[in-house]
């Protein structure tokens, strides 16, 4: 039997991480794990329970007793039984969601949740800490970004193709600050690790990316033993 392997992609909004990670992990046969949609469903079940954005404890709590799942591959996201993968992708979602990964108890218990999904599985596992601190001996590490104007480009694009048409001024704004305070927060800021692999998909199409990624997976997890098809 071949052993675990855990491959790390850490990086900001909007540089193409989900769609990489996904592309990779399909490709490999391995787990997706989307961190992001946790936190955001965290969020999502504060701001439906009326808790304060900034009520640690309270918030912890609710982290604790939190049951997400992923299903069909990922591509569905249970929240305590509740299929909430539209309703975690609102912009008020995702404000919530930067919010409540500031709080350290939260983290915590997102990050006891990601190692145990883990357990036993070979995994491609986006986020922003995954690198430095759920998994510090990944296998390997990719910090995937992109320039600004790139990264806001594409995530109008997602939203326009969900029907949501916003002023692009307003979406680079909501991203630029959600940014800020992912990488200015004391606990595991997003920063790359010292030994990530910098990816820049700026101009890059989806499978230019895909191809870079597997060939830095090769190079780092074929010892003759693991086969990338
Ligand atoms: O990747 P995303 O945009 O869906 O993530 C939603 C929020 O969760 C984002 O503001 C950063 C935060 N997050 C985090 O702090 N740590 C992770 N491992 C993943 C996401």
């Amino acid at each position: 039997m071949s052993r675990r392997v855990v491959i790390a992609i850490d990086g900001p909004s909007g540089a193409g991480k989900s769609t990489i990670a996904k592309a990779v992990a399909s490709r490999l046969g391995y787990i997706y794990i989307d961190t992001g949609a946790m936190y955001r469903a965290v969020g999502l079940w504060a701001m439906r329970a009326g808790i304060a954005l900034d009520d640690m404890h309270k918030l912890e709590e609710l982290a604790r007793h939190s049951e997400i799942e992923f299903a069909a591959g990922a591509a569905t996201v249970l929240l305590n039984g509740e299929d909430v993968t539209g309703a975690i992708r609102d912009r008020a979602v995702s404000d919530a969601a930067s919010k409540v990964s500031a709080i350290p108890g939260v983290r915590r218990a997102m990050v006891d949740a990601q190692r145990r999904m883990a357990e036993g599985a070979s995994v491609v596992m986006e986020g922003r800490d995954i690198g430095t601190v759920v998994f510090p001996d990944a296998d390997v590490k990719i910090f995937l970004d992109a320039e600004a104007d790139a990264r806001a480009t594409r995530r109008l694009e997602e939203l326009r193709q969900k029907g949501q048409d916003l002023a692009a001024e307003a979406i680079t704004r909501e991203m630029a600050e959600r940014d800020r305070r992912d990488s200015t927060r004391a606990d595991s800021p997003l920063v790359q690790a010292p030994d990530a692999v910098y990816l820049d998909s700026t101009g890059l199409s989806i499978e230019e990316v895909q191809e870079a990624v597997l060939r830095i997976v090769r190079s780092r997890v074929s010892n003759g033993k693991e086969v990338v098809r």
